[in-house]
């Protein structure tokens, strides 16, 4: 099935989780991957993996299986992921979760955390599980990016996790404005290590 027809019916689904209605560019998802060098020790985990619109990009550079894991919440998101990207560990799982499943998982250490969640439409205490989450990973050592869509760049939701990450790690490191996606999206960089 086309990739933008099956992150539509996602979406159509469930609205508040899927967050958007097309699946990320390239360009976005170019600028998301951009200075991720992942090795056994220092994997890739990915939050809400969609279509795999950014797994397409992060699969030129992941290289093995030990080096890269997927989190996705859709149960047919998933069987499609598992299809199409069959070298890599892309699990049914929640993002509330991301420690266990990776300790679950065999993969060694996350040193990149590719995050995909779209924080402004999720339920208040489920995005509060997941900072608290990537928490975890963070004090371990890790650079974190994610991707907040412009038009909801100063929404309640979207503030509170800016600001939870900065007292803990500091200013972010800003991209420009990506215009080539739907909706325009700016990408979001910490690092602990
Ligand atoms: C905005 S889409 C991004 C998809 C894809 N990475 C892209 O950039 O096109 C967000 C994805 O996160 C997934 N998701 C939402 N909540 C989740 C959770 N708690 N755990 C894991 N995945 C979740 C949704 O099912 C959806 O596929």
């Amino acid at each position: 099935m086309n990739e933008n027809i099956q992150f539509l019916q996602a979406f159509l689904k469930n609205p508040g989780k899927v967050g958007s209605i097309t699946p990320s560019s390239p360009e976005l998802a170019q600028k998301m991957c951009e200075g991720i060098r992942p090795d056994k020790d220092n994997a890739v985990l990915e939050l809400g993996v969609g279509t795999g619109a950014i797994t397409k990009f992060l699969q030129e550079i992941v290289p093995d299986d030990k080096s890269y894991l997927g989190i996705e919440l859709d149960r047919d998101l998933v069987r499609s992921l598992k299809r199409n990207f069959s070298g890599m560990q892309i699990v049914r799982g929640n993002a509330c979760d991301a420690t266990e499943v990776h300790k679950r998982s065999g993969i060694g250490k996350i040193g990149y955390i590719i995050c995909c969640l779209p924080f402004v439409s999720l339920p208040n205490d489920v995005g509060e599980k997941i900072h608290l989450e990537i928490d975890k990973f963070m004090r371990q050592g890790c650079t974190f990016r994610t991707f907040q869509y412009a038009h909801g760049f100063y929404m309640p939701s979207a503030i509170k996790f800016r600001e939870f990450m900065r007292d803990r790690y500091g200013k972010s490191k800003k991209s420009p404005l990506i215009v080539k996606n739907v909706p325009p999206a700016y990408t979001l960089t910490w690092k602990t290590n």
